[in-house]
């Protein structure tokens, strides 16, 4: 087949094809349209299962031989899944920061006051927590990476 004829052909049934293409095909019928509140309730919901599930996975606070749980690290927990989860995982076991599990940390920083000190005033792209966070929750965060992560 001469080229020239060819290319009609190939124009002719790029035309047929836009022609089949009936434009009332591509309009979604308003009963398939979800209405914008709903949808807004939607991602909301959404939202509130993804932050839900965040807290929910950083481990729990053991429970000690009198049935309580130490409210430190109780308070400690509630940072971690808050401020650092994000950046360390919710189990500790690093992302975008390292690692930061009990037993690592503990050899790393023999001395808790050390550990504190990075939590509070950052390193690097760690970033500092003293204005954000008060003395004590930068202490029970800590501790909670060290005794429960
Ligand atoms: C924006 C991400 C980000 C957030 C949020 C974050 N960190 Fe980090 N963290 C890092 C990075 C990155 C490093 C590594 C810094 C370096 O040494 O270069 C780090 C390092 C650390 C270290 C030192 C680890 C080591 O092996 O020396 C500790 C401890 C730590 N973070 C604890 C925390 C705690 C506790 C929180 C929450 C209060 C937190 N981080 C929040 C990114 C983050």
């Amino acid at each position: 087949m001469p080229t020239t004829q060819r290319r009609q052909l190939i124009q002719r049934s790029h035309i047929d094809s836009r022609i089949d293409d009936d434009p009332d095909d591509l309009v979604v019928g308003e009963s398939d349209q979800i209405p914008s509140s709903y949808s807004c309730l939607l991602w909301l919901a959404l939202a509130v299962v993804i932050v839900g599930c965040a807290t929910v996975m950083v481990p729990e606070v053991p429970v000690s031989a009198d049935g309580t749980q130490d409210p430190v690290l109780v308070q400690g927990r509630d940072v971690y899944a808050k401020r650092c989860a994000n950046c360390h995982r919710h189990d500790g076991t690093g992302s975008r920061g390292p690692r930061v599990t009990g037993e690592l940390m503990i050899e790393t920083y023999p001395a808790i006051a050390a550990q504190v000190d990075i939590v509070a005033n950052g390193k690097a792209l760690m970033p500092a927590f003293a204005d954000a966070l008060t003395q004590a929750e930068i202490e029970a965060v800590t501790r909670f990476t060290r005794e429960v992560l």
